[in-house]
């Protein structure tokens, strides 16, 4: 993506020199505001080659800094991931830096102080009175807009967002964002800078949440309100993302790490950005527990209990069930659904195939009647050519560990128990959800390709840049763009407009770039 250069630049907003290098490893780098974030990045920084120096407003800060990395850089010598040489060496380059006027050489300043607008420009103000008129300005903003901030400079094209992630040695992902005015050669000095700090840099423009707080606020909603519904309790819901979803981790457990007042103060500052667009809404039930100070891990409870004695979560996982000796498979099973009747054969299960035309939706048929189907976001229930259990989407149905399966309200219990030991003959355990619409995974990935698919449309970044922001900061096991190929775009269409059909707040409504894609693969014959 290209932001727009100045388009004439006069005498006080020209930048000094046309096109930015990437900083060579003995440029002085400077971080303003030394407490986590901060930290994270004059350490990455440092471990680059450059000289770095450390500026806090608060007395005392910037030396805690320079121990904490001191001792962090001891222990990767401990593990033998950095030479005592290095570490020294390294150490020599880092210091404290007590008034501004002490930044003036550097070749690139990153600010990573308090989250508020004022606090920002001020220092951004005070920091171009100090700096060489070469000096690449960065912002490590998370929900501040980086056109809003450079607003206060002379030369709003030299910031530009570079935005880590935390813990910044660990994760590999900074997205390098570009405000209205950000000039071209800056967004690429940082974006090649942070590549040759080892980073994994994408490329976006100046929205709410950037790439992934954006794209990833579904990941996390839509678990919230599964429990609010009822679907499951979070054990279940963070087992079926985690061992059918291929998620690291499920939403539940993440959000105790996080913190539920980081994740819900994120929730919320897209939300307001967003003017209160539905598909944003925070959730009660998280609201709930920030209310109370339940934060997670941090405070001792959170959505599990983190206490000494706490036992580790528990997901319902149905008892051992037989599997029948026959089922149907009715239609023509493709995509998901067809490698669920693959692994059946392979399995030996015998299977009777019923090709008769005119069945719409492939199914496989149990032997009390009710039929197995994968869900296209409606409520199994909704059905009315008989009983219906829907499957829940997988990452991959060979290798996950977990299905979730959804019986109607008419579905007879010898059904319900045929369809669990069919699953447990692949080797999966099984986890029985309400039925909801959409259930878990399908629920949540369709909402993550929506999302994908709208920014890409709205240009906040391209396709590529989306998907690896999405695995490497948010460590998917599939880009969502990519899940979408995967998948069929008619799927993911079909089930947010089932979604949208249960809940018409305007929540689930298919995005126009979806809606148009669905359309042409059908025009073309394409799932
Ligand atoms: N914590 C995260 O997970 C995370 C992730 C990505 C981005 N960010 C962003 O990074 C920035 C910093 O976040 P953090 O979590 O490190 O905060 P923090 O509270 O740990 O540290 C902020 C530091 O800035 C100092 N400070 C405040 N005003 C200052 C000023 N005018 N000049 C110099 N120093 C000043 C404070 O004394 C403090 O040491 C914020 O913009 C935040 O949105 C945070």
């Amino acid at each position: 993506m290209t932001a727009p250069g100045l388009a004439h630049p006069s005498a006080t907003t020209t930048l000094s020199r046309s096109g930015y290098a990437p900083l060579v490893p003995g440029t002085p780098v400077a971080v303003v505001g030394s407490g986590t974030m901060g930290q994270g990045i004059a350490q990455v920084a440092l471990l680059a080659g450059h000289p770095v120096r450390v500026h806090d407003a608060a007395p005392g800060r910037a030396e805690e800094a320079v121990e904490a990395i001191t001792a962090r850089l001891g222990r990767l010598v401990d593990k033998g991931r950095l030479a005592a040489a290095d570490r020294d060496a390294a150490r020599d380059r880092l210091e404290t830096v007590d008034d501004l006027a002490g930044l003036a050489g550097c070749g690139l300043v990153i600010e990573a102080v308090l989250e508020r607008l004022d606090v920002k420009q001020a220092l951004f103000r005070a920091l171009e009175e100090v700096v060489d008129a070469d000096c690449l300005l960065a912002t490590n903003t998370s929900s501040l807009s980086v056109t809003g901030i450079g607003g206060a400079l002379r030369v709003p094209g030299r910031l530009v967002g570079l935005h880590f992630f935390n813990p910044a040695p660990v994760l590999p992902l900074v997205e390098v964002v570009s405000g209205v005015a950000t000039h071209e050669s800056a967004a690429t000095c940082a974006y090649d800078t942070a590549l040759a700090w080892g980073k994994t840099p994408v490329r976006c423009a100046d929205t709410p949440g950037f790439i992934v707080n954006r794209i990833a606020r579904p990941f996390y909603a839509e678990a919230f309100r599964l429990y609010e519904e009822q679907a499951a309790d979070p054990a279940t819901i963070d087992a079926v993302l985690k061992e059918s979803g291929g998620f690291k981790m499920g939403p539940f457990e993440l959000t105790d790490l996080i913190g539920q007042d980081v994740n819900e103060a994120v929730t919320r500052s897209v939300w307001e950005a967003f003017f209160h667009d539905p598909k944003f809404t925070p959730s009660p039930a998280q609201r709930r527990l920030v209310a109370a100070g339940r934060l997670g891990r941090k405070s001792g409870h959170g959505w599990y209990d983190h206490g000494p004695d706490a036992a580790p979560p528990e997901p319902h996982t149905a008892e051992p069930c037989a599997a029948p000796g026959t089922v149907g498979v009715h239609g023509r099973p493709d995509g998901p659904l067809g490698t669920v009747v693959d692994l059946l054969k392979e399995a030996g299960v015998a299977l009777t195939e019923d090709r008769t035309p005119g069945v719409s939706t492939p199914f496989i048929g149990l032997p009390g009647g009710a039929r197995l189907t994968l869900t296209q976001g409606a409520a199994a229930t909704e059905e009315l050519d008989g009983p219906h259990i829907r499957l829940d989407l997988a990452l991959d149905y060979r290798t996950c560990t977990r299905v979730a399966l959804a019986p109607g309200a008419d579905v007879a219990d010898e059904d319900v128990r045929a369809a669990i030991g069919l699953f447990q003959r692949l080797g999966k355990k099984v986890s029985v959800v309400a039925d909801t619409p959409g259930m878990i995974v399908a629920r949540t990935v369709a909402m993550l390709i929506d999302f994908a698919l709208d920014a890409e449309a709205r240009g906040v970044a391209d396709r590529a840049d989306i998907d690896t922001a999405m695995k490497r900061g948010v460590n998917y096991p599939r880009g969502p763009l990519e899940w979408c190929d995967e998948v069929g775009v008619r799927w993911v269409w079909q089930t947010l407009s089932s979604l949208h059909d249960a809940y018409p707040s305007g929540r689930y409504g298919p995005s126009v770039p979806l809606a148009h894609r669905a359309t042409l693969a059908y025009k073309q014959g394409l799932s």
